[in-house]
């Protein structure tokens, strides 16, 4: 199948610029290599076969009913925390990260119990239908790496990220010096470097303000730039937060100035929260070209804030929506994608104008994919159905055996989409594809 290329006809949902779900019927979609090669009207199909030498039996035509719509990008999730989804949700985020967080990561200084765990966690949010993730790993570099051994065993496209650390940690937790920091960074990278993963990226990831120095986050920023690698880290997720990153840097005018003087604040940096950003932060952002990975499951469960996305999106700031596994509580980007919605319906309940424009569920399906991708800096590869970008998607039935959709003989098409995307679940997803490769199903 792979070699030859592959056909799949029937109803395409994605996003584009112009639209945030775009519907379109009776077309054949052609993958070679991985790649999309061909979106035409199924009337095509024989001369398009032809064109491309694909074989009558790689033709696949979807059921009545089902589509294929992008694969989600998940632009923000710690895949150790994914033991704790569900548990300790009874505190704010300083509290919560040392009560139940860094001991949690600590464990994975063992390579049983990381590979134990990876595995369980990457299937899941995998399955959930993320072909996309941005993840935070731990300190431990041997451990990140068998997560990125893991992740590529399962299919998955992926940054992934070696945590740093070296202040405001517990003693079991924490690295003892920058250059220690620094030289397992570079290790990391290297070593991934030379595993040649297809769909692997490393990630530098200072974890935040508060788990960095100065020198040692200007030695990431340097690194970033020498190897032409992505960053994330968190910003002003919490009130407490910002308060704290203004007493430890009283030299920095701001949280997002605390980055910028280290050289992290670039065109390739993923801020997870931005719930609390001033102005003059937000206009920094949108200069730099950083991205803000929206993450209201976590917002809500931890208890960190309502993110007002307008804002964000006024200032033409990129916006990707992450799960933020485990101060968000759910693997599935559906979660985040309504939970967005719900976030928004706040501010436009609470707004002192009439005319605040809730965000619809259209618009959080686009930013759950080519958002996330804008986010990543993949969208010249995935995020939408083009010709040239690879094929990562999900094949979803709204009517599937068991699922929690009904979709009755009134319901049109894009009304099965809107149940899908508010009641549906990994039951309706039949099929994933990573670049063109059929990965768990
Ligand atoms: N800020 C620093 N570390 C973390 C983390 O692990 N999760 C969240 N939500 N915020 C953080
Ligand atoms: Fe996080």
């Amino acid at each position: 199948m792979d070699e030859t290329g592959f056909v799949m006809c029937g109803a395409l949902v994605h996003s584009t610029d112009a639209e945030p779900l775009e519907i379109m019927q009776h077309k054949c979609i052609g993958v070679k290599e991985g790649k999309i090669v061909f979106i035409e009207n199924e009337d095509a199909l024989s001369e398009k076969i032809k064109e491309f030498g694909i074989p009558q039996t790689d033709i696949t035509y979807l059921k009545k009913g089902q589509f294929l719509c992008p694969g989600f990008v998940d632009t923000h999730l710690h895949a150790p925390q994914y033991p704790n989804c569900g548990k300790g949700l009874d505190m704010g985020l300083l509290d919560w990260l040392q009560t139940y967080t860094f001991p949690t990561e600590a464990k994975f200084s063992d390579l049983k119990y990381a590979d134990m765990v990876y595995r369980k966690a990457v299937r899941r949010v995998l399955r959930n239908g993320t072909t996309t993730g941005c993840y935070f790993a731990t300190l431990h570099t041997d451990a990140t790496l068998l997560l990125c051994d893991v992740i590529n065993e399962y299919g998955q496209r992926a940054y992934v990220g070696k945590v740093n650390m070296n202040i405001g940690s517990p003693d079991f937790y924490i690295e003892s010096s920058v250059e220690e920091s620094l030289s397992e960074t570079k290790r990391y990278i290297e070593e991934v470097k030379k595993r040649n993963y297809p769909h692997i990226t490393p990630i530098v990831t200072p974890r935040f303000a508060l788990s960095c120095c100065q020198e040692l986050m200007s030695k990431l920023g340097d690194l970033a730039k020498a190897y032409d690698l992505p960053i994330q880290t968190h910003i002003c997720e919490t009130r407490d937060e910002v308060r704290i990153v203004g007493e430890t840097f009283p030299g920095c005018e701001s949280y997002a100035a605390v980055y910028d003087k280290a050289g992290l604040l670039t065109d390739k940096m993923v801020l997870a929260h931005g719930i609390y950003l001033s102005d003059n932060e937000i206009a920094l952002i949108k200069a730099r070209n950083s991205a803000i990975s929206h993450c209201p499951n976590s917002n809500f469960s931890i208890r960190s804030g309502v993110l007002d996305l307008r804002r964000l999106e006024e200032a033409r700031i990129k916006v990707g929506l992450g799960t933020d596994i485990s101060g968000g509580y759910h693997p599935s980007m559906l979660n985040a994608i309504r939970t967005a919605v719900f976030v928004s319906n706040i501010h436009h309940i609470e707004a002192e104008h009439a005319n605040y424009k809730a965000l619809s569920v259209h618009e959080a399906f686009r930013l759950a994919t080519l958002g996330g991708a804008k986010a990543l800096g993949l969208d010249n590869r995935i995020g939408n159905f083009a010709v040239g970008k690879d094929f990562d998607a999900l094949l979803i039935d709204p009517s599937a055996d068991g699922s929690h959709v009904d979709v009755l003989p009134d319901d049109s098409f894009s009304d099965s989409v809107d149940k899908y995307l508010y009641n549906g679940d990994d039951r309706n997803i039949l099929s994933i594809y990573v670049a063109g490769r059929k990965v768990i199903s």
